[in-house]
């Protein structure tokens, strides 16, 4: 019997083994369909297969049969991360063929095809792009292709780095057919602290504008930003088709907790753009492997440009797993108080805090006795911040974001086993972490850090089961 205590009860997550990067997450036939990198024989990262779930909704997803092994030439040493994309009524899946890495070797592209979108067979001819050889493209890091369709032609970006291995860039690659690639440019390269390669190039049209999300390597920690392994971020832009090249202005974090990385993006029937990332980071202590498995995907969320920024908020069809709800409204308190039937292992919890009306205040998650998940909020700086130090097994640590202050301060919460993804404000800014509390630890505190703390409104939402347990 596998130990639930940390296993999600709505977040996508293998049933043993390990996962890292979301791939291949596509529409076909009517269902989302999502791949992920995978090493179903240990909880560590090993040889890459492509692990597959399916759903209808977004939120309650179907285990598949495993996608993509490792079993040719050009892909000995994994599968690594690409993208899904529909063709003639088929399910193409472009990805990487691993050789030799991590221990020197290369990198090439490959290609899968389904007519039911659950077997899948490898193209005779691959591998369909070699690794560049360019005084400009360093050959040996060159992976994680996104494929799309834009006016009857297919595009990919392609994650990659200089020669000299000290920028990140994306490669943009054209086709007829998903087969024969051409190399238009290098699209977009760090600039300054951007990082030195750029993993999981994604790229989608939201709200009429281009972006650009990609997962840098090695970007310097800025005092309390960029204090993760490794980042996720994105660009916002117009790609100029014809040279190739993406204009785009700043750099900007996806996250702000400590678990997010490699998101991958589709779009929906009805134009929506929905973002699936790791939940989960590199070389993080993952107390969950003691229970065989490691790692989930976060929940999806949509993605819009609001004053210039992306914003990400929970896909609205996740409003299916809400099962019964407790709602509390226009409260003022000075002491720490616990509000009835809000409290839970997992659960979706809105709070709306009117911030003129109160001081600084903590709310803690997962607590009991001295055990909890803090969120705090320091008025005068607009810093909202989550803190882990007391959290229960697993990292120690706290992640901060300073906000554009608001009159009313909006939290959205999704609470599963072992994760928390805190929304603020319709999404400005989300802090996504992994924690690792007792079963038992399940109070959730409206701590006032002063005399007085107005909620104007607390909604706890019971959650169904999204994944098999
Ligand atoms: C990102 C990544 C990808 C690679 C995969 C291997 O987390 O390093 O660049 O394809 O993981 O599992």
């Amino acid at each position: 019997m596998k130990n639930n205590r940390w296993y999600p009860l709505y977040h996508v997550a293998a049933p043993v083994g390990w996962i890292n990067d979301p791939n291949g997450f596509c529409t076909y036939k009517g269902q989302y369909h999502l791949f992920y990198q995978y090493h179903p024989y240990s909880a560590q990262w090993g040889p890459m297969h492509w692990g597959h779930v399916v759903s209808s909704d977004l939120a309650h997803w179907k285990h598949l049969p495993i996608a993509l092994r490792p079993d040719e030439s050009y892909d000995r040493d994994g599968c690594f991360s690409g993208s899904a994309i529909e063709h003639d009524g088929k399910l193409y899946l472009m990805y990487t063929g691993n050789v030799g890495l991590p221990n020197g070797g290369y990198q090439d592209q490959a290609l899968a095809v389904s007519d039911d979108g659950i077997r899948f067979t490898k193209y005779e001819e691959n591998p369909i792009l070699p690794a560049p050889t360019s005084d400009s493209i360093n050959g040996s890091d060159f992976r994680d292709p996104k494929v799309w369709k834009k006016d009857g032609k297919f595009y990919c970006v392609i994650g990659s780095k200089n020669v000299e291995g000290t920028h990140g860039q994306v490669l943009l690659y054209e086709s007829d057919d998903l087969k024969d690639w051409r190399f238009k440019n290098i699209s977009a390269r760090a600039e300054g602290n951007e990082g030195n390669m750029w993993e999981c190039p994604n790229f989608c049209e939201v709200d009429g504008q281009d972006v650009l999300i990609m997962s840098p390597m090695g970007i310097e920690r800025e005092e309390n930003k960029f204090v993760n392994a490794v980042d996720s971020g994105y660009m916002i832009g117009k790609l100029d088709y014809y040279t190739g090249i993406f204009n785009h202005g700043e750099f900007d974090l996806l996250d702000y907790g400590s678990d997010f990385y490699a998101p991958q993006v589709t779009q929906t029937e009805d134009g929506r753009c929905i973002m699936i990332g790791w939940l989960a980071m590199w070389f993080a202590d993952m107390p969950e492997q003691q229970d065989g498995w490691a790692g989930t995907m976060t929940v999806p969320r949509e993605l819009h440009i609001r004053n210039g920024k992306l914003v990400s908020v929970p896909a609205k069809e996740l409003e299916s797993l809400r099962e019964g709800s407790v709602s509390h409204k226009n409260l003022n308190i000075s002491v720490p108080t616990q509000l009835d039937g809000v409290k839970g292992v997992t659960g979706e919890l809105i709070a709306e805090i009117d911030t003129a009306k109160s001081e600084n205040f903590s709310i803690a998650l997962r607590a009991d006795g001295d055990e909890k998940t803090l969120l705090t909020y320091d008025k005068e700086t607009a810093t909202f911040a989550i803190n882990r130090e007391n959290s229960g097994a697993g990292p120690k640590d706290g992640r901060e974001v300073v906000l554009t202050p608001e009159e009313i301060l909006k939290l959205r919460i999704y609470i599963d086993r072992s994760s928390i993804e805190v929304f603020v404000n319709d999404g400005a800014a989300v802090l996504t972490s992994r924690i690792y509390p007792a079963e038992t630890s399940q109070d959730i505190i409206f701590i006032p850090n002063g005399d007085k703390l107005t909620l104007k409104q607390v909604t706890f939402y019971k959650l169904g089961q999204g994944i098999a347990q």
